[in-house]
């Protein structure tokens, strides 16, 4: 008789994607995510309306991720739900769905760091494209050890992952994250938001090496970004009072020149943290990922370095519920679940990357 398939339903709902995923043994079969319009007026997430649209989105995204799967929620094996970090607000209402439908079901719940997802959407497969294959060294999974450079609105880590719930934080930012910054930059200039990929757009026609921003002096393999946000708003300003239409004239230079400055600061401590450790598979996650310059830098530092080098669908880097499942589905393997009293968490202890009780 064939073994009961392991299908696990993954939950986001860490900042302001509504995001749910089933996995068929180890295949990714639907994943369906709802962003939030609502915050674009405001230049960032507004954490209130995060929680209220969460609210309204959580049974709908659901639905439809079992629907589009052809999977009914008795057949469930577990649910998997990010805890944390990230806005409380937000998490709750995902944490809270998750509790109540593995209740009811009598399933058990896999709880998931948000971050070892991010890292984990490595290892996302879809059958009909079987992201398993590397090509080139490009894509494809990593294998253990790896460096992960793990950028979003929230996070600039170098993660060392030595196994798939063996992970340790070797460098982040001090103030800022690098999407961060980026937002923060496009925002005085008065472009939309999200700033990243606007800015990635103005920067293909614009000159990177027409302005230089402060660079931090930083320790060991972290980094800071709050320097360049201001070096770049200072700089900015005294343009103006010669231009008073000088972003209109010079925004693509600007946004070239910012993006370069900003993946040089990335690139500079994960290449002397590659270096180091020596270690030559190297990885990229989180939304800042889908930015061509980066991608274009971990290129180059294949060609010139020997990296392999490991980038995700783009649809798996920015938030999403895949990654959670995935994680769900290695976690599950260990029976590794969490009982029903486990809360949200809004920041996590640096350094080991492993799940608070
Ligand atoms: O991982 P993510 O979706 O979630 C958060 O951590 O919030 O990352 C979102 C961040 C935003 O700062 C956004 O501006 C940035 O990723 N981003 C980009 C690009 N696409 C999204 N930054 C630079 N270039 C892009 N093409």
């Amino acid at each position: 008789m064939k073994d009961k398939p392991i299908i696990i339903l993954g939950i986001e709902s860490s900042c302001d994607d509504t995001s749910a995923a089933v996995i068929r043994d180890g295949y990714l079969l639907s994943n369906v995510t709802a962003s939030q319009a609502v915050h674009e007026a405001y230049g960032g997430v507004v954490p209130e309306l995060a929680s209220r649209a969460h609210q309204q989105n959580i049974v709908p995204v659901v639905d439809q991720a079992l629907k589009r799967a052809g999977v009914a929620k008795d057949e469930l094996s577990a649910i998997a739900f990010t805890r944390g970090p990230g806005l409380m607000g937000s998490l709750l209402v995902g944490v809270s769905f998750a509790k109540g439908f593995a209740a009811s079901l009598g399933i058990p719940m896999i709880e998931v760091n948000h971050l070892q997802g991010h890292v984990l959407a490595h290892f996302i497969k879809e059958k009909e494209t079987p992201s398993s294959l590397p090509l080139k060294g490009e894509g494809g999974q990593p294998p253990f050890p790896f460096l992960c450079l793990l950028v979003s609105g929230g996070n600039s880590q170098i993660v060392l992952v030595k196994a798939y719930n063996d992970m340790q934080i070797i460098g982040q930012t001090i103030d800022d994250a690098a999407g961060e910054a980026i937002d923060k930059c496009s925002k005085v200039m008065g472009l939309g938001y999200p700033g990243g990929p606007i800015i990635d757009r103005l920067a293909r026609q614009g000159n990177p090496d027409a302005y230089h921003f402060a660079k931090p002096a930083i320790e060991g393999y972290n980094y800071s970004f709050s320097g360049l946000k201001t070096s770049f708003l200072y700089n900015l300003r005294d343009w103006l009072k010669d231009d008073p239409d000088f972003i209109e004239h010079h925004k693509e230079d600007l946004a070239a020149s910012l993006e370069k400055t900003i993946v040089d600061i990335l690139m500079n401590k994960l290449r002397r943290a590659a270096k180091d450790l020596k270690i030559k598979h190297v990885a990229v996650a989180g939304g800042v990922s889908a930015n061509t310059g980066l991608r274009e830098a971990f290129k180059d530092h294949a060609r010139r370095y020997g990296w392999a080098i490991y980038i995700p669908k783009f649809s798996y880097t920015t938030d999403n519920a895949a990654m959670i499942a995935i994680t769900g589905a290695f976690k599950y393997a260990d029976k590794d679940f969490c009982p029903m009293e486990a809360p949200a968490y809004s920041r996590m202890d640096n350094g080991q990357l492993k799940i608070e009780n």
